[in-house]
């Protein structure tokens, strides 16, 4: 006999492999990984959501609290050294590859994803994409934590970002960095996708 939470488990998996099949082609990379990660998202969104509905704890605490074990610290390891600075106030974490350090190398300015309820660099996916960037491209990535910095969004927080910008691709503060002025890019992933979007298309 069946029990009715193994039902209910049942179910569920049901419903879940249903909606990865329907969300789903088979048109790209790792699809195994990706099914496997957008998984864990949902399940983390409907924890989220049955907790808040509860009124245990707010949906943006609950991702607060999963994404505290993801937090790390601006480590160096063999191949990249990892700093933090700030720039305008913005709290600004950097990866400079340690090979050719006598050259002055390409730079990427990243702007990460994410709600600005939990998002910082610090966290782990940001963080890796940064330092993997930094060493593949052999690129000095600058990535700063643009949404913890401001307390306000919008307009506020599109005028802090268009100032940091416009500070860093100074040609000095970029040869601090020890980055060739004539060799940067700026991206992004979600949130910073936007922003990038937007500040590409500034005159
Ligand atoms: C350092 O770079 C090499 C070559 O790209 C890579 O195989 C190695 O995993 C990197 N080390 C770390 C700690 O990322």
């Amino acid at each position: 006999m069946m029990g009715p939470k193994a039902l209910c488990l049942m179910i569920f998996c049901a419903l879940m492999a249903w909606h990865m099949h329907t969300t789903f082609s088979a048109d790209y990379e790792e699809p195994w990984k990706i099914m496997f990660i957008h998984f864990l998202e949902k399940i983390c969104e409907i924890t989220a959501s049955v907790l808040e509905n509860l009124g245990i704890m707010s949906y943006w605490e609950f991702y607060n609290i999963i994404t505290k074990g993801y937090i790390t610290q601006p480590t160096s390891d063999e191949n990249i050294t990892v700093k933090e600075t700030k720039i305008n106030d913005i709290l600004v974490r950097y990866y400079v590859p340690k090979r050719n350090s006598h050259k002055l190398k390409r730079g990427m300015i990243y702007f990460h994803g994410g709600s600005p309820k939990f998002a910082k660099i610090a966290l782990l996916p940001y963080e890796t994409f940064a330092r993997r960037a930094a060493n593949r491209l052999d690129a000095v990535v600058l990535a700063p934590d643009y949404q913890q910095s401001s307390k306000y969004h919008s307009q506020t927080q599109w005028n802090d970002v268009s100032d940091f910008v416009k500070s860093l691709l100074h040609p000095e503060t970029l040869a601090k960095y020890g980055v060739d002025p004539t060799r940067v890019c700026i991206t992004g992933d979600s949130a910073g996708a936007t922003i990038t979007a937007a500040l590409t298309q500034q005159e």
